[in-house]
């Protein structure tokens, strides 16, 4: 390796973490407001000793060909990594890291906003002020759902889960879970967390917030069928990935008035969004930005950065996805 190693940043990422990195190596950042189409990151990927990757960019077996094999890291600038192929990685002797922990509570705000927002119909009443549309106070108005009191229903109950759990206790709220594991005493007892089988929790719970990683087991894992199982006034927040919500099946659920509205961060078809849901006043959604605050951004991009130096150093990184990939080293 060059004394100065090269690392692709494939969009651009906060100034501190941009500098950081630029002292040690030789950067290009790719500037294309749309992301690096396919061909061309497979070109500008060549010979690179680092990227730092975004949840736009498919990290897989032909990726790290078009590398080569003095690629040591893909650090991924995402707490989810569905886009990366560990397994490929791992086969290429290449590190794979994500961005863990500084964005749990960013993320758990913005699941909160949704939850807010959707129980309050917030989207819906600023669309019709803006309209300019006549309107004048009402006791029937645009009429909600109390969010204090109620019962929440967390599906996926690792760290950003239990923070909107954290953010329920203030409301008064009975949190459920639902997850694969049972997960330990100290954890559950402070948040007062029930352990549900998800089917329990969807008829049981008032809002819903989904915080799983995308896999094949979760994808698609809200339907036609888990809709029909909640309550007519449920509201269901998405943060997580989009895949795992049947979009066609949820426009159809809330037209039909089986559920009472969802708020959406991401999107099955990202950056596309399903027309039926574009047309109902009972969604609220915005372009995935769970993770979008200035402190946040420039955590995850130090993150990153800390990854790529301990790639380069040879060290383990501290949020490696792939340890055993260090095994064959
Ligand atoms: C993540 O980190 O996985 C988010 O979806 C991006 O902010």
């Amino acid at each position: 390796m060059s004394e100065r190693p090269k690392v692709l940043v494939t969009r651009p990422i906060m100034e501190e973490p941009t500098k950081v990195l630029s002292d040690r190596c030789d950067v290009t950042i790719h500037e294309n407001e749309f992301g690096i189409p396919r061909e061309e990151l497979l070109t500008i990927v060549k010979d690179i000793d680092a990227v730092i990757t975004m949840l736009t960019e498919k990290v897989d077996a032909e990726f790290l060909e078009a590398a080569g094999p003095q690629l040591r890291i893909v650090a991924n600038h995402a707490v989810g990594f569905d886009n990366v192929d560990l397994a490929a990685c791992t086969a290429a002797g290449v590190m794979a890291t994500n961005t863990p922990d500084v964005l749990t509570e960013t993320t758990a705000d913005t699941a909160w906003v949704l939850l807010m927002a959707t129980a309050r119909r917030i989207g819906e009443g600023e669309r019709l002020l803006r309209a300019r549309r006549p309107w004048i106070w009402g006791p029937l108005m645009m009429l909600g759902q109390d969010v204090h009191h109620k019962t929440i229903g967390i599906v996926g109950f690792g760290r950003i889960g239990q923070a909107v759990a954290r953010r329920a206790l203030g409301f008064g709220m009975k949190v459920l879970y639902a997850d694969a594991v049972d997960l330990p005493k100290d954890i559950t007892e402070p948040l007062g967390a029930e352990r549900r089988e998800l089917d329990d929790l969807l008829a049981e719970a008032d809002f819903i917030s989904i915080h799983v990683n995308l896999t094949p087991a979760t994808r698609h894992l809200f339907g036609a069928e888990q809709f029909e199982k909640m309550k007519d006034t449920a509201v269901l927040v998405n943060t997580s990935r989009g895949p795992v919500i049947d979009e066609a099946a949820l426009a159809d659920a809330l037209k039909a008035g089986q559920i009472f509205a969802a708020g959406l961060d991401v999107f099955e078809r990202e950056p596309d969004v399903h027309p039926g849901l574009l047309e109902l006043e009972s969604v609220v959604i915005i372009p995935h930005l769970g993770s979008a605050t200035v402190d946040t951004r420039n955590a995850m991009g130090l993150l990153a950065v800390e990854n790529v130096f301990a790639a380069l150093d040879g060290t383990s990184p501290p949020t490696l996805l792939n340890p055993e990939v260090l095994e064959g080293a």
